[in-house]
């Protein structure tokens, strides 16, 4: 036997075992006559004590060859610390070394392997076995595991089944790139890796398989950014004969488990429902962060003037722009110049893309202050910081310029003000189902609709006609939800098109021609005409309900082994090219 303890396990109730313990040189300390070693474990660390006197010259010889990160096997006694750590639960006790066996040493590490590193991100991806020692890495990768078992354990109570689908595939659509795969035994012929397992869990729902899940890994071609990864893991679920509230309820319970299993955090009301209509005018996003409130003040829309009064003024920034929207921060009057002149350049920055901000103070004393005071009479600044519902000591700021544009750096203006004023705390838990999301979309080619979720969600049934007239496609709902937590998308499905025909017509209204549909879909529109159950699902993506739940938004600290922002394994040196005879045997 290795070891009889691990290095997480020893209380002051063990004093005066004999044990054995192995692990890692977390670090050495000497004082005098007494050296201390910190011998670390998955479970966690223990103090290994070495003394002239106490401890056999042999031994104390043996110190001189261990550093940093060798492996060590050490036995002797359990003993009473002097000086006792009341932050480490070993850290009332102390092994006294009677036997030192160097199981590997090792060479220096190229950063600090402790919970704070000295180590750029660069240098830890490519040594990421070592990163992995780190505690906080730990702690991130055993969330994971507890909440993979929170999902397993509640699915099976659930009546729900995992059942495996394949990785090599024929394209799945759900709007990223497909990672391809040379087939050598059919030349010049490739297999997709799926964006998801969507029509395969459709076809489990055709076979009789109602209640399917899976934690399973997705691979989708798209630009990186902090909470998406080419490769990630989703926790894909399916069931049929059911309606969309029956899938929001079982998968607000799957959540509300999890939340208790994992956090110890009873999620007792009901999630509020939001439609995708109002999220976006009140939030200008669909996955509205509502730990907060801040919700944005519509003054003009689409070139509507919601707030009248302003058709008065001859201010041609406003009177020009599409949309105006105003965001109001509380007790925020008081803000430096300086302090405005970083929001205004913040806002100017190419991924906001606004041309200024306009600000309104309004002042303790009752009067009003506005960065563009000559346009505005004082009653009208008033009934401008009234409309937008200002009270004294607010700070009131405007956006205006294009709908879309002005809505998304006011969705995003929000989010950054809400982050100054300290009103996003990571062990907040604010979670929401955003609701009736728009079937369709404009792409950026004119006339040209792409699926909003994927091509397999169904339309409202009140909506269905609508399919009929391209003029109507921006006002067809579907029966399309997304799970949002504190302003992060965790999860998001709907109930699918199960008749052939309406398949179809969903096909044709993204531009497929009949042969087209045919060629891509035909396995899935045949397999609707044996008797298709009305079905539908969702799936979470495992990597953010991990990160949010450790408090985080990226997720790259919740995966073992990660890619980097360009999508490479820096420690494999992947992608990387193939020797000639590969490539010949691939036909490529
Ligand atoms: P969707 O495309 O919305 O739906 O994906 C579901 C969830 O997966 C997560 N996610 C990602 N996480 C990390 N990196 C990525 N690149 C990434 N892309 C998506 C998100 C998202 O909410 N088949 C449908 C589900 C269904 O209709 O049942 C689907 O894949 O948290």
């Amino acid at each position: 036997m290795y070891r009889t303890h691990t290095c997480g396990e020893l209380r002051s109730s063990d004093i005066g075992k004999q044990v054995t313990l192995a692990g890692w040189v977390q670090y050495i300390r000497e004082k005098g006559a007494v050296s201390w070693i910190v011998l670390r474990d998955r479970y966690g660390v223990t103090q290994l004590v070495f003394e002239e006197g106490r401890s056999q010259a042999s031994v104390l010889e043996q110190l001189k060859g261990i550093g940093r990160e060798c492996v060590l096997q050490v036995k002797g006694a359990v003993v009473e610390r002097y000086s006792k750590n009341s932050e480490q639960e070993t850290g009332a006790i102390e092994i006294l070394v009677d036997t030192l066996n160097l199981l590997n040493p090792s060479s220096t590490p190229p950063f600090t392997i402790e919970e704070e590193t000295d180590g750029g991100e660069d240098i830890r991806m490519k040594y990421r076995y070592l990163d992995l020692r780190r505690p906080t890495l730990r702690r991130n990768l055993a969330l994971r595991y507890q909440v993979n078992r929170a999902v397993r354990n509640y699915l099976d109570t659930q009546g729900f089944w995992d059942i495996e689908t394949p990785f090599l595939i024929k394209s799945t659509p759900e709007g990223a790139r497909d990672f391809v795969v040379p087939s050598r035994m059919n030349e010049g012929e490739f297999y997709a890796l799926p964006q998801s397992p969507q029509t395969f869990k459709q076809l489990l729902m055709v076979s009789g398989y109602d209640r399917y899940y899976q934690i399973v890994k997705c691979f989708r071609d798209e630009d990186l950014r902090a909470d998406r990864q080419p490769e990630f893991t989703q926790i894909d679920c399916e069931m049929a004969f059911v309606e969309q509230e029956d899938v929001l309820n079982t998968f607000e319970g799957l959540f509300k488990h999890v939340f208790k299993e994992v956090k110890g955090i009873e999620l007792t009301d009901a999630f509020p429902r939001m439609t995708w209509d109002d999220a976006m005018w009140h939030y200008g996003n669909d996955k509205p962060d509502i730990r907060f409130g801040m919700k944005l003040q519509n003054l003009k829309v689409d070139g509507d003037y919601k707030f009248e009064q302003l058709k008065k003024v001859d201010f041609k920034l406003f009177s020009e722009a599409q949309s105006i929207i105003g965001i109001v921060a509380k007790d925020a009057a008081e803000w430096t110049r300086k302090q405005l002149d970083e929001l205004t350049e913040w806002v100017k920055r190419p991924q906001i893309g606004m041309g200024g901000l306009v600000n309104l103070k309004c002042n303790k004393d009752g009067s009003f202050k506005s960065s563009v005071d000559k346009f505005f009479t004082p009653v009208q600044l008033q009934e401008l910081a009234s409309f937008c519902a200002a009270s004294a000591n607010d700070l009131v700021l405007f956006v205006a310029g294009n709908e879309a544009l002005t809505r998304k750096a006011a969705s995003e203006l929000r989010l950054h003000l809400g982050n100054q004023l300290g009103l996003r705390q990571p062990n907040e838990y604010a979670p929401l189902w955003v609701v009736d999301f728009p079937l369709l979309e404009e792409t950026e080619v004119e006339g040209h609709w792409a699926a909003r979720h994927h091509p397999f969600t169904a339309p409202k049934p009140e909506h269905i006609a609508l399919m009929d007239d391209k003029t109507q496609y921006k006002n067809i709902k579907a029966n399309a939800y997304d799970i949002v937590l504190n302003g992060t998308e965790i999860g998001g499905g709907s109930i699918r098109i199960f008749q052939r025909d309406l398949q179809e017509k969903m096909f044709a209204a993204l531009g497929m021609s009949k042969e087209e549909a045919q060629e891509k879909f035909g396995f899935l529109l045949g397999a609707f005409e044996y008797g298709a159950p009305p079905h539908g699902g969702i799936a979470f993506g495992f990597d953010r309900l991990c990160a949010l739940l450790g408090g985080q938004e990226t997720i790259r600290d919740f995966i073992a082994f990660p890619k980097n922002n360009s999508g490479r394994d820096v420690m494999l040196d992947a992608p990387s090219a193939i020797d000639a005879l590969q490539k010949k045997e691939l036909g490529l």
